[in-house]
């Protein structure tokens, strides 16, 4: 089983980050391999059409950037609340996902705001992101509020601490059940990207 984790905050050393290398560590104790891709650290060019191009420079980019990405069985996509938005810089990264990537495989959503917010990013995810790619993100989610004050230590400080930590391991659980569920879907034989490329 391996697990792929996209921390969305354009931000170096960013708070999405913190929280993913908090998810990694705890799939990595249930003997689950993971990938953190930070798209803080390092970013990704804005998306421009000579993708589409079999040998072009953003092209050989990508792949490299993008290595052992579309193997893992499940994904955790982290997005920061921006301005009432998911990170563009994650919207970004969806633009180049093509057909097979990470299509029937189990998504779960991890947002992330300082204060109360939130709520939006997982909204505008689950409204958008899933046409063209079909992941399939499970009904939980996490949204981690005033993220600065949590996470910052070996063991909880305080009680929301504790609860946010007991809630992202169970929603980790739950996508790994999720990730062993749709393996069926995928093997079925139905599922053909090739004549339908795009979701409608
Ligand atoms: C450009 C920008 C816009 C923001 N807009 C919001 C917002 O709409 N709602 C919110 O709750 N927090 C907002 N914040 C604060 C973020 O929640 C906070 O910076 C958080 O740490 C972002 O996660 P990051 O550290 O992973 O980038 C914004 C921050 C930035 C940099």
């Amino acid at each position: 089983m391996k697990v792929c984790l996209v921390a969305g905050s354009h931000r170096k050393n960013s708070q999405s980050l913190k929280v993913g290398k908090f998810l990694a560590k705890t799939l990595e104790a249930k003997g689950i391999e993971t990938l953190l891709l930070d798209l803080g650290g390092s970013p990704l060019p804005l998306w421009e059409p000579t993708m589409w191009e079999k040998d072009s420079e953003i092209k050989k980019f990508w792949l490299e950037y993008s290595a052992g990405f579309s193997s893992a069985d499940a994904y955790v996509f982290l997005s920061p609340e921006y301005a009432g938005m998911a990170s563009p810089a994650l919207k970004n990264f969806f633009l180049y996902l093509t057909g097979g990537d990470i299509s029937h495989k189990p998504g779960l959503i991890i947002t992330v705001s300082s204060g109360m917010g939130g709520s939006y990013p997982n909204a505008e995810l689950r409204m958008s992101s899933y046409k063209n790619t079909r992941i399939v993100y499970i009904p939980d989610h996490v949204i981690v509020r005033h993220v600065e004050s949590i996470l910052n230590s070996e063991l909880p400080e305080g009680k929301d601490d504790e609860y946010i930590r007991a809630r992202l391991n169970y929603t980790l659980n739950v996508l790994v059940e999720y990730a062993k569920a749709l393996n069926a879907v995928r093997q079925s034989g139905v599922i053909d990207i090739k004549t339908y490329p795009f979701g409608l």
